[in-house]
């Protein structure tokens, strides 16, 4: 990494050095330096409630070396610890598998997986991503990655994780427990000490796109116009607010919906994105070709024949639907950083760490 700050990363290098007296945490580079240590001796992850039962649990393991083998890893453990969080979030709320599918979509479409969106905005000195209109008051789920993040700290010693992983696994969990496949979610990303207002409203694709625009968006993040139709699924649970389906280039005009809001924009009332909220299914796609698409831009996909087969292919067949869906997920998934932008493993998932040596 160059040496050189932008001027956004050194400001909040400033304010972020004024905030290390507040807030003293461990530094999990050193951790990270023994990551190695802990191959195969983490124990069975149900008996573990604190990190002090995890290291002398750790140190008896390393004297039976035997048992290694049936032991979880380090990562068996990050992976254990998100799911668990994950569960009960959606457990307690079914409408929260969506919201971490469409956080972590909205994480990796704008400079790529970097955590960006899960960076608080701090009065007077930094706004991210999360008060963007594609996001303000929409995007939802940052205390379930939080709870996740604090799960593996106090879980799972000498891993460091990044928040952007930890949101990858959560959309992975959120889709495999509403019924979509499961894939496998590869560790590795890093977290980026900056967020993009601007690019979270010109990079992520809107529900007022039409089919030009939305296949250029996606285009621009390596995807094919089959990979973007695939993606769309991802409306096959959860909710609009009434604030998007309440304006009129939003909605497909034959859906006929209630607008459904009560008094101001800003109002929660929600509407379905398809008939079946909760349930990764294929029922979006039956919806589109018999033009109840929610959204414009969901409508827009049955108006060009190539997008439209693509539709009917998946209308079809559920299961060529979620293969290619968890497919465009681990590729989405895999989008990298924008080029020179700093980075590092956030601590705390909502704001850049006190100091990074290790980043800079
Ligand atoms: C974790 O790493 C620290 C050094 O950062 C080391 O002191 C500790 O023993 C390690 N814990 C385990 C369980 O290996
Ligand atoms: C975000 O939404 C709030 C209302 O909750 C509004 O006051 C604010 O202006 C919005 N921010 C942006 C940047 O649009
Ligand atoms: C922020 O987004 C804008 C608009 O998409 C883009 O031009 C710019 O390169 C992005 N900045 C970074 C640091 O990635
Ligand atoms: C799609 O939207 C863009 C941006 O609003 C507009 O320039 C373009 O003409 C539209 N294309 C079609 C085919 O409607
Ligand atoms: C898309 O692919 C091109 C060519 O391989 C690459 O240069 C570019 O960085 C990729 N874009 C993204 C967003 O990954
Ligand atoms: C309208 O909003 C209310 C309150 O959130 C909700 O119970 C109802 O199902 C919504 N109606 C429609 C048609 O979405
Ligand atoms: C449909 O989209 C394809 C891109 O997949 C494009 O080549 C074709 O021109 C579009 N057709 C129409 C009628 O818009």
């Amino acid at each position: 990494m160059a040496f050189r700050l932008s001027h956004l990363s050194l400001a909040l290098s400033l304010v972020a050095l004024a905030l290390a007296g507040v807030a003293i945490y461990r530094n999990t580079y050193d951790a990270m330096m023994n990551k190695g240590l802990l191959q195969n001796v983490s124990p069975d992850f149900g008996l573990l409630e604190s990190t002090a039962s995890i290291l002398t649990l750790n140190k008896n393991a390393e004297r039976n070396s035997d048992k290694l083998n049936q032991q979880l890893t380090p990562e068996q453990c990050v992976f254990s610890a998100v799911r668990g969080v994950v569960d009960s979030a959606i457990d307690a709320e079914t409408r929260m598998g969506a919201s971490l599918i469409r956080l972590h979509f909205h994480d990796c479409f704008v400079d790529g997986c970097d955590g960006g969106i899960l960076l608080d905005d701090i009065a007077g000195s930094f706004q991210g991503e999360q008060t963007s209109p594609p996001n303000n008051n929409s995007a939802r789920g940052y205390e379930v990655i939080a709870q996740a993040k604090q799960s593996v700290k106090d879980t799972c010693p000498n891993i460091s994780v990044s928040c952007a992983d930890i949101l990858a696994i959560a959309a992975r969990d959120s889709v495999a427990k509403l019924g979509g496949q499961t894939y496998n979610v590869a560790l590795g990303r890093s977290d980026a000490r900056t967020a993009n207002f601007t690019g979270a409203l010109t990079q992520l694709p809107a529900p007022f796109d039409n089919l030009t625009v939305q296949i250029q968006k996606f285009s621009d993040k390596n995807f094919t116009v089959r990979e973007m139709v695939a993606l769309a699924g991802a409306h096959t649970v959860g909710f609009a607010r009434c604030s998007t389906v309440c304006v009129s280039t939003n909605v497909n005009p034959a859906a006929q919906l209630q607008c459904n809001c009560s008094a101001t924009l800003t109002d929660s009332n929600l509407q379905q994105l398809d008939t079946t909220p909760a349930v990764f299914d294929k029922v979006y796609y039956d919806d589109l070709n018999r033009n109840q698409g929610i959204l414009f831009s969901d409508h827009e996909l049955t108006v060009n024949t190539t997008t439209a087969s693509v539709v009917t292919t998946y209308s079809n067949d559920l299961n060529v639907f979620l293969g290619d869906f968890a497919a465009a997920m681990i590729k989405m998934g895999n989008l990298p950083p924008s080029p020179g932008v700093q980075l590092e493993i956030r601590d705390v998932c909502s704001r850049v760490n006190p100091t990074s040596v290790a980043s800079m």
